[in-house]
């Protein structure tokens, strides 16, 4: 069993994951930099790098885990496995002796029928922490903003059936933000068994928010509502794989439905500052990197 904190992050070489551990950093918190491509994990200051470690290997993600008190879990990338993958994770945490484990989920992950495809296996692994008998915190990251940049075609038009529905965008630092002041204070247990709902500070249109991002950027990013058979017709014509549009228009359906529809006061509540408008997301994906 460690004896002092030391937090590990997993999905450092991707956009939250670097700014947990960029954060982390910031604040002085030892942790292990874990990745599935060492070559690709920016050195910081206080951190180790350790990997290859892949999600589903078990044996050297409990070798990167060594040492690890805390384990921020990023969700892996939709595999059609995700639950192995998360549950081999923190099984090897647990053999490492990882005694906290801080899991970024995603909001709608409201159980088995979750409309948005992405949201299922998020919340299997939800019920599989908390039977793991582990300290865990569970932070449902609410849609990120910097989505509907990495959604739009090279026309610089987002396509689909997202309706009118309203959703609170959230940027990356206010995730990481949240994450990085709960994983540096490990000694407190308020967090523990708990789902924090991580959202922006309004609820925005798919138009709204596609119109704050082309004034933030200064490009014509624009929105095109399309109904269900449009989107399907369009996404065909181009090539796109089932699997993919089933994501994508599940993505745009759970919108419309409003279910996202709701803000939180987590970002204030946790690290004492507002949460950002998607206007100061500071960082846009290119098009089509989300299709
Ligand atoms: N809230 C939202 O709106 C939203 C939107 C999109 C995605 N997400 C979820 O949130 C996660 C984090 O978002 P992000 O923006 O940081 O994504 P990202 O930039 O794609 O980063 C994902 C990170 O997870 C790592 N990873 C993925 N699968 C893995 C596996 N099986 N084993 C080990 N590492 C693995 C990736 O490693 P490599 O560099 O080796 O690939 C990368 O470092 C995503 O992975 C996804 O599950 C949420």
């Amino acid at each position: 069993m460690p004896e002092k904190s030391t937090v590990a992050v997993t999905g450092v070489t991707g956009a939250l994951g670097s700014r947990i551990a960029a954060q982390l950093s910031d604040r002085g918190v030892p942790q292990l930099l874990v990745g599935r491509d060492p070559a690709r994990i920016t050195e910081l200051p206080g951190a180790q790098v350790r990997g290859p470690a892949a999600y589903d290997d078990s044996e050297a993600m409990r070798e990167a885990l060594r040492d690890a008190s805390t384990l921020v879990l990023i969700s892996s990338h939709p595999t059609g496995r995700r639950l192995e993958e998360h549950a081999s994770a923190v099984r090897a945490g647990i053999e490492a002796g990882v005694r906290r484990v801080l899991y970024v989920s995603l909001v709608g992950s409201t159980g088995p029928d979750a409309p948005y495809r992405n949201a299922r296996d998020h919340w299997m692994t939800e019920r599989y922490l908390a039977g793991s008998g582990l300290r865990h915190t569970i932070f449902r990251a609410g849609l990120y903003g910097s989505t509907i940049a990495a959604l739009a075609d090279s026309e610089l038009a987002v396509r689909g059936p997202g309706g009118d529905g309203k959703v609170a965008w959230v940027t990356h630092d206010d995730i990481a933000a949240v994450i990085a002041t709960v994983a540096a204070d490990e000694d407190n247990t308020e967090h523990d068994g708990e789902i924090l709902q991580i959202t922006g500070p309004e609820s925005l249109t798919i138009d709204a928010a596609t119109k704050q991002v082309a004034a933030a950027t200064g490009r014509n990013y624009h929105y095109v509502p399309q109904t269900l058979d449009e989107a399907f017709a369009w996404r065909w014509k181009h090539g796109i794989s089932g699997e993919q549009i089933d994501s994508w228009l599940s993505w745009y359906q759970t919108v419309a439905s409003g279910r996202l529809d709701f803000t939180t006061d987590v970002v204030k509540r946790i690290t004492g500052r507002p949460a950002k408008p998607i206007s100061e997301a500071g960082w846009w994906p290119s098009p089509k990197t989300a299709w």
